[in-house]
């Protein structure tokens, strides 16, 4: 049998685990979707989503790929039963299209860092992004042609991704210590710009004030959730095959807790810079900050360039090492969304790695280029809702059910305990077996029906479908693959 690859130290597994967890999600994501929801209305939702799903999840799945010593859909299969094998597949048909979606965002950084050295994008930062860059369609039935710019932007991410993971994990650790460390710095120097803008504060209330009102509405707390999992990287096999690498003897609640603090303060962080400067292009467009006429996916490209415009000094330095941060932050997470789909097909049927990984680029690469369309922000939003929404929450819907019933939380928590320096009490197995399955079975149903009844984002019938036909697909494609045989060692 092939030795499996280890981490260097532990240092290097819980590095890669933020590295994993810190990404655009952080930078990117977290605000959009936070204001999207209503700013201060979707705190509280994600800090219980957190405490409820985020960090008892993520203790799961360390545990079930430590213990299984294998990708997520073995691990689901060795420890629970070949029937929820599928459930493995699933996470990574999940994961794998937001690995198709992802280093389009990437690209787009790239251009940016490039834009930067001339601050191209002048005072209006919305109209340059939507007009000038992205030059978008009028919907997401027309595609309008290849933006060059991007999809060569997207071939240099993809080829990165395919030569770090080519070198292996314990590469992984090492990258990570830098592409984690340096953009905190950076961030900083964001946040302080954004809280001087005048009117900052606007933005800042509407950040902050809880809207308790909003928590009656199911839209809200599946957003949540989908936010922490697509943050924390849950749901989607990465952590199980990352511990999968860990050596027998090591911690599993501690580096949860880590990791998870470490992801959510970013995001709270980052949403100060985002948000004061909400504040500032309120008050100097006279409407208030909710009203502010932005295009929400492409938030972040709207209004940190805006910052950069306004520091007062070097502001080209600063926006194009901001830019290239995003990239490193990205980097790390494009490839921990690579190597779980990877490793299930390489564990399962022991294919060549690196051939496998070779195919997965250049399927990523193609089947990615539909962003780089002029018509493709459409299909990002779409696709990044449906996978990051609906798809994310019902995997952790069926691994709470599948751990919870099936194996028994208990048991894989006195497994927990027993190599962990923090004991988890029986707190834990409520969360696995109760709370988290509940509130996402009711926030997923009730969302299902209002986006039948109402749409999403504006966008036609017919493409809603098309999202919830992939959905779908993708389960089929789950169940097929679950029950097709194992090659034997
Ligand atoms: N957590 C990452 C981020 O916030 C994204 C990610 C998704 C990483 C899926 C790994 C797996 O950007």
């Amino acid at each position: 049998m092939e030795i499996r690859e280890r981490w260097g130290n532990r240092s290097s597994f819980i590095l890669a685990s933020i590295g994993a967890a810190i990404g655009l999600g952080n930078v990117w994501r977290f605000p959009y979707i936070c204001y999207a929801n209503g700013g201060g209305a979707f705190l509280i939702p994600y800090f219980i989503a957190l405490i409820t799903a985020g960090i008892p999840l993520m203790i799961l799945e360390y545990a079930m790929g430590r213990r299984a010593q294998a990708g997520a859909p073995s691990a689901f299969s060795f420890l629970v039963s070949k029937g929820t094998e599928w459930i493995g597949w699933l996470s990574l048909f999940v994961v794998m299209l937001i690995f198709l979606f992802y280093p389009t965002i990437m690209a787009w950084s790239l251009n940016y860092a490039v834009h930067s050295v001339t601050l191209q994008w002048g005072t209006d930062t919305s109209y340059f992004f939507s007009n000038l860059f992205l030059q978008q369609t009028a919907g997401p039935g027309i595609l309008g042609g290849i933006r060059w710019p991007i999809l060569f932007a997207l071939a240099i991410v993809w080829l990165a991704i395919y030569l770090i993971l080519f070198k292996g994990v314990k590469v992984v650790g090492k990258v990570v210590l830098w592409t984690v460390t340096i953009p905190w710095a950076i961030l900083i120097i964001m946040v302080v710009r954004g809280l001087t803008l005048p009117g900052a504060i606007e933005g800042l209330k509407f950040y902050l004030t809880p809207n308790f009102k909003a928590l009656a509405n199911p839209q809200v707390w599946l957003a949540a959730y989908g936010q922490i999992f697509f943050s924390l990287s849950l749901a989607m096999g990465t952590l199980i095959v990352y511990s999968s690498y860990l050596k027998k003897e090591s911690d599993i609640t501690n580096n949860a807790y880590i990791t998870s603090l470490a992801n959510c303060g970013t995001s709270f962080f980052a949403g100060f810079a985002v948000f004061s400067s909400l504040g500032y292009l309120a008050q100097a467009m006279g409407v208030g900050v909710p009203d502010i006429a932005c295009s929400g996916f492409g938030l972040a490209f709207e209004t940190y360039p805006l910052i950069i415009q306004m520091l007062p000094f070097w502001a080209q330095f600063f926006g194009v090492l901001f830019f290239i941060l995003l990239l490193t932050l990205g980097i790390d997470s494009a490839f921990s969304q690579v190597e779980p789909f990877v490793a299930g097909f390489t564990d399962k049927w022991h294919f060549s790695k690196n051939k496998t990984l070779v195919i997965v680029c250049i399927f990523g690469f193609l089947i990615g280029s539909i962003f780089t369309t002029r018509g493709g922000i459409h299909w990002l939003d779409i696709t990044d809702y449906f996978t990051c929404t609906y798809g994310l929450t019902l995997v952790g819907f069926l691994e709470c059910v599948a751990i919870g019933y099936i194996y028994k939380s208990r048991k894989l928590r006195e497994y927990t305990n027993e190599v962990s320096e923090f004991k988890i009490g029986k707190w834990w197995d409520v969360m696995i077996m109760i709370v988290t399955p509940l509130i996402l079975a009711w926030s997923f149903i009730a969302s299902l029906y209002q986006l039948i009844r109402y749409g999403y984002g504006g966008y036609p019938k017919w493409a809603i479908f098309t999202g919830l036909g992939i959905l779908v697909l993708i389960i089929i494609l789950s169940i097929i693959l679950g029950k097709i045989g194992r090659k034997e060692e």
